[in-house]
């Protein structure tokens, strides 16, 4: 039995979000033990301007104000997103808003971008050494108050841009209103250049590449327009996605009816859905993040070939523990065998050649 197995139970009669704070305090403290084991070069991916040691990374919302992303990358990821994070802080949505649904292995939150600022993960980061070894993704939100939506990307861009590997402009979450509003053509087009233009003021010539990260519900149209959009030039690539306020039948009825987004394994194939259809429309010209219900290396591995270039996942490592990110690595080698593949990058779309 693992470490963790053997905690799960203890860490399970907490509050979710207590337990939250407990596994940040644990990673924070050295208490979790890292991965020691040298990377596989075939797990290398080379996207987005930078080098990624393998292509598993940790979502946004885990660590929304980058207190542990280099901790939290010793067990075993390819890169670390960090935020939420908004201009000014903000105690996010009243408690509970955090919910496990342990038979379905999904969790509902309604958490609402609760984060200590800008400045605040700019101090921590200030200090970061720029080694390379761990991608740092930052991704950019807007404080539930603020009318002038792109005004707070555009402040989040400018101060963050320069400590960033890749920046993320997320409007998808369901927990902030008229966020995924944004979504729709013309505000996303407006919204992207002037968070794009703040890269460039801040960065010059060398902005650090920036990905919109999506919603599962949007319809057909949506996503035409997205992709529209996405291939103006501005969008280094895009991240499907976000959770889903959608409710499949069946969830554990103690938590189905609570508001907010949920993820894990029930998001699974809607997300890869949306990420397939992200990858036809765009005919695969910028990479693709896929994130949503991966708790396999075969999870992984459909994502890859549904066309993402890189994968995250969040959910699943509160019902499998760190353990988790190396046993997703060992899979995926073992998929990229049985295929008679040699790198990650020979998976990626791969269903799609299969289509034509
Ligand atoms: C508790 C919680 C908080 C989250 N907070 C954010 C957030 O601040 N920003 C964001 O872009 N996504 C956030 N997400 C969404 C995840 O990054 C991810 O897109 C989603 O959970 C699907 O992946 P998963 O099924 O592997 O969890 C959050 C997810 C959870 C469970």
């Amino acid at each position: 039995m693992d470490i963790y197995s053997a905690i799960k139970p203890v860490l399970w009669r907490l509050d979710p979000e207590r337990a939250h704070h407990l596994a940040l305090w644990a990673l924070a403290h050295g208490l979790v033990p890292a991965a020691t084991e040298p990377e596989d070069p075939r797990l290398t991916v080379v996207a987005l301007g930078r080098r990624f040691a393998n292509p598993i990374g940790l979502a946004a919302g885990f660590d929304k104000d980058a207190r542990v992303w280099r901790q939290a990358g010793r067990l075993g990821f390819g890169f670390v997103e960090v935020g939420s994070v908004t201009p000014r802080p903000q105690s996010g949505n009243l408690q509970p808003r955090l919910f496990r649904l342990e038979p379905d292995r999904a969790v509902i939150n309604r958490m609402g971008f609760n984060n200590a600022g800008v400045e605040a993960m700019a101090a921590r980061l200030a200090a970061r050494p720029r080694d390379g070894a761990l991608v740092l993704g930052i991704n950019l939100g807007k404080n539930k108050e603020t009318e002038d939506a792109a005004a707070d990307y555009e402040i989040g861009a400018r101060r963050l841009g320069p400590l960033a590997d890749y920046m993320v402009i997320n409007v998808s979450s369901p927990n902030t209103p008229g966020l995924r509003a944004l979504q729709g053509k013309a505000p996303l087009a407006a919204l992207i250049a002037r968070t794009h233009g703040a890269l460039v003021e801040a960065c010059g010539a060398n902005p650090p590449p920036l990905l919109l990260k999506i919603a599962p519900d949007l319809t057909d149209q949506d996503l035409a327009d997205i992709a529209e959009v996405a291939l103006e030039g501005r969008l280094a690539g895009l991240i499907a996605t976000n959770t889903t306020i959608a409710r499949p039948a069946g969830l554990d009825p103690r938590h189905a009816s609570q508001g907010g987004g949920l993820s894990g394994r029930p998001l699974l194939e809607p997300s890869t859905r949306i990420l397939r259809e992200l990858h036809r429309l765009t005919q695969g010209r910028l990479p693709i993040i896929g994130v949503g219900g991966v708790a396999s290396g075969a999870d992984a591995y459909a994502k890859l070939r549904a066309g993402a270039t890189l994968v995250q996942l969040y959910s699943a490592l509160v019902f499998e523990g760190p353990g988790l990110v190396r046993r997703i690595k060992r899979e995926l080698l073992d998929c990229l065998e049985r295929d008679g593949l040699r790198t990650m990058g020979e998976a990626v779309g791969l269903d799609h050649q299969s289509d034509s």
